[in-house]
C-alpha cells in the first residue's frame, strides 16, 4: 500500500471510486468509509447538541488536495469549500513544490492569551507594579483550574500587564495571561482562567475587573512554512521559468505595499487555510480574525507571505501567522467527519495541524499569484466553475460534460449560455 500523496488520475474518478482509492491508501474501516459515502454523516441528534435552534444540516463539498509533502512526509489534505479551483490550485502548487522537497514547517508552543480588563483606577502605574509583584500568585491561581492541562504539560506560563494611561473612559490596565493550551484550541481553558483570577486582580489593584476573555490576536501561537521552487518548474510555452518567478515577485510586492491588494492576496491564502480549518471542525472565524490582525502588526495591513529569489534564482516563499487550532474539544470531537479528516491528515498534535494549515495557505497563495501574474485568473478558474454553471442551468449526467466542453472551448462561461446550450442539446 502506497502512502504517497500523489494521486495520479484521481481527478478523473467518480466520488465513489475516489473513496475506494483513499480507503486503500490510509486503511479506512467500514464505518469510516460509510461516513464518507453517507450523506448524513452528522446525525441530527449530534447537530442539535452542537448549536441552538437546529433545523437541519448544511452541506458543503469535501475535496482532497493531493501532492503535499510536508517535512518529508506525504500528506493528503481534506478541504471543505464551495469555491471551484481552490483544491485544484493547491494540488497543482504542491506538485510543483515536490521536486524541491515540498514544504518545511515549524511552530511556536501553543500559547494563547486571555485578557482581563481593569477599570476605575487612578493609579495605573502603581497597579501595574502590584500585578507584577503578585505574578506568581496569579499564575498559580490560574493553574488550579485545569489539572488535566497541567498533567499534559500545559498551563498558565506568564503574565503581562498592558497599561493604557489615557482612554475616553480614563486609565485602563489590561492583564494578559499567557497559557500553553497543548492540543486544545484553548478558548474555554483561557476564559476560565481569566474568570478565576479576576477577584485576586481586583484585590491586588483596587480596581474593577470588567471583560475576561481570550484574545484572537494569537501572536504567540505562530505556525510557519517555507517552500523553494526551481525556475524550470514554472516554464510554459509562453513564459520562461525565470520570467514567471519575476512576475510572481512583482505580484507579491504589490500586496506588500498596497492594502487594497493585500486584502485580496490574504483572502487567497485563507482560501487554502479555511477549508482545512472547517474540515477539522475548528473555529475558522478565530483563525481569520488572528490572520488579519497579525497582517497589521507593523502598523499597516500587509501580506502574510513573502516571495523572494534566492542565490540560485529559485523562488522561495514563506508564511508565518497565528494558527489557533485544536484536536480536542468542540466540533473537532463531536463531528464524525472531523475525526475522520484528522485521521486522513495523520496529525498527532495541534502544532502539526497548524503547520499543515499554513503550508496549504502558502501553496494556495502561490497558485493564485502564478495564475494572476501569467495567464490571468479566469481561464483556470472559469473552466472549473463551468461545472457549477452547467449544474445550475439544470444539466445532469453526460449533459454536464458536454456543456462544460462547449463553454470552455468558446471562452464563454455564463448561465444564459449554459441554458441555451442545454435547450439545444435536449432538442
Ligand atoms: N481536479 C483536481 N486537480 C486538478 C484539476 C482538477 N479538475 N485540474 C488541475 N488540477 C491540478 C492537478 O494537481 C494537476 O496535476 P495532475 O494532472 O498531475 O493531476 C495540476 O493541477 C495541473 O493540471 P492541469 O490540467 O495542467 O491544470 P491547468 O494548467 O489547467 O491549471 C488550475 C488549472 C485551476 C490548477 C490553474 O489554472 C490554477 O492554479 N488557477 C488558479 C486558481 C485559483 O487560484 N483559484 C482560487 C481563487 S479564484
Amino acid at each position: 500500500m502506497s502512502n504517497s500523496s500523489q494521486l495520479p488520475g484521481f481527478r478523473n474518478l467518480s466520488p465513489s471510486e475516489r473513496i475506494d482509492v483513499l480507503s486503500q491508501h490510509i486503511d479506512l474501516d467500514i464505518e469510516e468509509v460509510a461516513l464518507l459515502r453517507d450523506d448524513g454523516a452528522l446525525s441530527i441528534e449530534i447537530a442539535d447538541g452542537m448549536i441552538e435552534n437546529v433545523l437541519g444540516k448544511f452541506e458543503l463539498p469535501l475535496g482532497l488536495a493531493s501532492n503535499f509533502m510536508i517535512n518529508g512526509r506525504d500528506v493528503l489534505v481534506p478541504m471543505v469549500v464551495e469555491e471551484p479551483s481552490v483544491v485544484a490550485a493547491a494540488s497543482y502548487m504542491a506538485k510543483l513544490a515536490r521536486p524541491g522537497g515540498g514544504f518545511l514547517t515549524s511552530s511556536s508552543a501553543p500559547l494563547m492569551r486571555a485578557q482581563i480588563q481593569i477599570v476605575g483606577l487612578g493609579d495605573p502605574a502603581n497597579a501595574r507594579l502590584s500585578l507584577l509583584r503578585n505574578k506568581h500568585r496569579l499564575i498559580d491561581l490560574a493553574n488550579t483550574k485545569d489539572q488535566l492541562l497541567n498533567k499534559l504539560g500545559g498551563g498558565c506560563r506568564d503574565l503581562e500587564v498592558h497599561t493604557f494611561m489615557e482612554s475616553p473612559r480614563g486609565p485602563m490596565v489590561v492583564v494578559h495571561l499567557v497559557v500553553d493550551v497543548r492540543d486544545a484550541m484553548g478558548a474555554n481553558t483561557v476564559n476560565t482562567m481569566a474568570e478565576t483570577v479576576a477577584p485576586l486582580i481586583e484585590e491586588v489593584t483596587g480596581g474593577t475587573v470588567r471583560l475576561r476573555i481570550l484574545s484572537n490576536l494569537a501572536d504567540l501561537r505562530l505556525a510557519r512554512a517555507q517552500v523553494r521552487i526551481a525556475p524550470e518548474c514554472f516554464e510554459t510555452s509562453e513564459f520562461t521559468g525565470t520570467d514567471v518567478i519575476d512576475r510572481i515577485i512583482d505580484a507579491y510586492t504589490f500586496a506588500a505595499i498596497d492594502p487594497y491588494r493585500a486584502a485580496t492576496h490574504n483572502k487567497g491564502i485563507m482560501n487554502g487555510i479555511d477549508p482545512l480549518i472547517l474540515a477539522t471542525g475548528n473555529d475558522w472565524r478565530a483563525v481569520e480574525a488572528g490572520a488579519h490582525a497579525y497582517a497589521c502588526r507593523n502598523g499597516h495591513y500587509g501580506s502574510l507571505t513573502t516571495w523572494e529569489k534566492d542565490r540560485e534564482d529559485h523562488l522561495v516563499g514563506t508564511i508565518e501567522m497565528p494558527m489557533p487550532v485544536g484536536l480536542v474539544g468542540g466540533a473537532t470531537k463531536t463531528h464524525p467527519l472531523a475525526r475522520l479528516v484528522l485521521k486522513i491528515l495523520g496529525v498527532k498534535s495541534s502544532q502539526e495541524l497548524a503547520e499543515i494549515a499554513v503550508a496549504v495557505g502558502l501553496a494556495q497563495n502561490l497558485g493564485a499569484l502564478r495564475a494572476l501574474a501569467t495567464e490571468g485568473i479566469q481561464r483556470g478558474h472559469m473552466a472549473l466553475h463551468a461545472r457549477n454553471i452547467a449544474l445550475s442551468a439544470g444539466a445532469r449526467g453526460e449533459e454536464v460534460d458536454q456543456l462544460v466542453r462547449q463553454m470552455v472551448m468558446d471562452h464563454d462561461v455564463r448561465s444564459d449560455r449554459a441554458e441555451a446550450l442545454l435547450n439545444e442539446l435536449r432538442k
